[in-house]
């Protein structure tokens, strides 16, 4: 303030001093008068240039210039950079936050009190079919039109989630829609967010569960009906000693394969539960084959007066590591089908090599009648079965090939199925190379 009153007093002074020394005595108060218009002249062009900045473009505020004016514009300047590092610093802040809820796995939709879209993250478009930019304010209720989901959105009422099929989304194989879970929570008054949430596993988990216990309840039902029934008509009939004893045989069947059952479900629930197989303990596939061979002639006898004819082969003697229980328990299941599904008569090769890469495989091979190709992938579920009363009769279970399939998943190898209906069928189980290795050359003295 001092410098402008200075400078206005010098300014009015220097115009006194030039009329008084120009036009004389006479001019000095005109000339002083001029001096001060001149002044007022030059601060209103400032002030307004100042203004003018201001109305338009912040950017071209007068730079260096002094005085109260220069001041003024140097301090506008400095608080509007303060201004601008403040509001990058809070968008780079919300550009994080939004990243954060990019990342994550469930879907996120942020709505309006009017239920419109302000904001989604890519989760929750791909799995509702939002367009992240071009639906925006769009109402929600027309994008997802589940009348479950309408009614849940309206009804303000968000203590449940409902679960709706995603509207575009299908599951990879079996084209089914995915599954969705959707719950709203309300925030900042009424807003609201919605999580999305892929529950399709967790539904046919849930399925496959209950699926489980009804075939089990179903498996032992229908041998301990059998049962009971003999034991009524044991307790309640005269039977000669030949009848009686032709009962205790079925009865002793019944009770066999309720075992069966049983013991091929603990199998089951011990492979699902069990640490993996060691990979260092290693176990002669001599042996192995040794044992299958032992039981596949006996249970070809068995169901069989003819028999079948049978080869064990051993192409390269080897080891493999892993669990022996478990392999053993594999290899025999499928010698096992092999023998029971092959009428009498028919032909069965099981043999043991070793692949071009290093891998190993042990082959069954039956002239027996062979699998329609639709049957193929669905074998390995639990009590699957093509001919439920065939399987009854050989005495099976409908779990073998679920216990093969889990042994060789957890030895890291695979099950595979070939087949011809008619001419037979060819179950391998490949095994990884790390789990096998060629024993040396016996030496002379063996
Ligand atoms: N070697 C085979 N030849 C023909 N069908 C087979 C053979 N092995 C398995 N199957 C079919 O696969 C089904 C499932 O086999 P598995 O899981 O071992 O149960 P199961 O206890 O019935 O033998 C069998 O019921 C049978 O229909
Ligand atoms: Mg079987």
């Amino acid at each position: 303030m001092p410098f402008r009153i200075s400078t206005f007093l010098a300014a009015s002074a220097a115009g006194g001093i030039l009329g008084f020394a120009v036009f004389g005595a006479r001019a000095l108060w005109f000339g002083a008068w001029l001096g001060a218009l001149l002044w007022f002249g030059l601060d209103i062009w400032r002030a307004r240039r100042l203004l003018s900045a201001l109305r338009h473009d912040v950017g071209s505020l007068p730079t260096r210039a002094g005085g109260m004016w220069g001041e003024m514009a140097e301090r506008i300047r400095k608080h509007l950079r303060e201004r601008d590092i403040q509001t990058r610093q809070a968008q780079d802040r919300l550009q994080e936050f939004l990243a954060a809820i990019q990342a994550s796995p469930n879907g996120v939709v942020l709505i309006d009190e009017q239920g419109r879209i302000e904001w989604t993250n890519e989760t929750a478009a791909q799995q509702l079919g939002i367009d992240t930019e071009r639906d925006v304010l769009q109402h929600l209720s027309n994008l997802v039109r589940d009348p479950a989901f309408v009614a849940y959105l309206a009804s303000w009422n968000y203590s449940r989630d409902v679960t709706i099929d995603a509207p575009s989304l299908r599951q990879g194989r079996s084209g089914q829609p995915v599954r969705l879970s959707m719950q709203i929570h309300p925030y900042a008054g009424n807003r609201r967010m919605l999580l999305t949430r892929d529950v399709t596993a967790l539904e046919q988990a849930e399925t496959m569960r209950r699926d489980f216990v009804a075939n089990v309840s179903h498996e032992i039902r229908t041998p301990l009906t059998v049962l009971v029934g003999f034991v009524e008509t044991l307790q309640n009939l005269p039977l000669d000693a030949d009848e009686r004893s032709r009962y205790l045989r079925l009865m002793a069947q019944q009770a066999h394969r309720m075992q069966t059952l049983v013991n091929d479900l603990l199998t089951l629930s011990r492979l699902e539960g069990n640490a993996p197989p060691p990979a260092s303990q290693w176990t002669a596939v001599r042996a192995l084959l040794a044992h299958c061979e032992e039981e596949g002639r006996a249970l070809s006898r068995q169901l069989n007066a003819q028999g079948h004819v049978l080869s064990f082969v051993l192409e390269a003697d080897c080891e493999i590591s892993g669990a022996p229980v478990e392999l053993q328990s594999a290899m025999s299941n499928l010698v096992s089908n092999a023998i029971r599904y092959t009428p009498g008569g028919g032909e069965v090769a099981v043999h043991w090599r070793q692949l071009s890469d290093g891998r190993g495989e042990f082959s069954v091979r039956d002239s027996g009648p062979g699998i329609a190709a639709e049957h193929i992938p669905r074998l390995t579920e639990r009590f699957y079965r093509i001919d439920r009363s065939r399987s009854r009769e050989t005495g099976g279970t409908g779990l073998g090939l679920a216990i093969v399939k889990h042994v060789a998943q957890r030895h890291g190898g695979e099950l595979r199925v070939e087949s011809t209906p008619g001419q037979g069928s060819r179950f391998a189980l490949v095994l990884p190379r790390a789990r096998v290795r060629p024993l040396p050359a016996p030496g002379p003295r063996a």
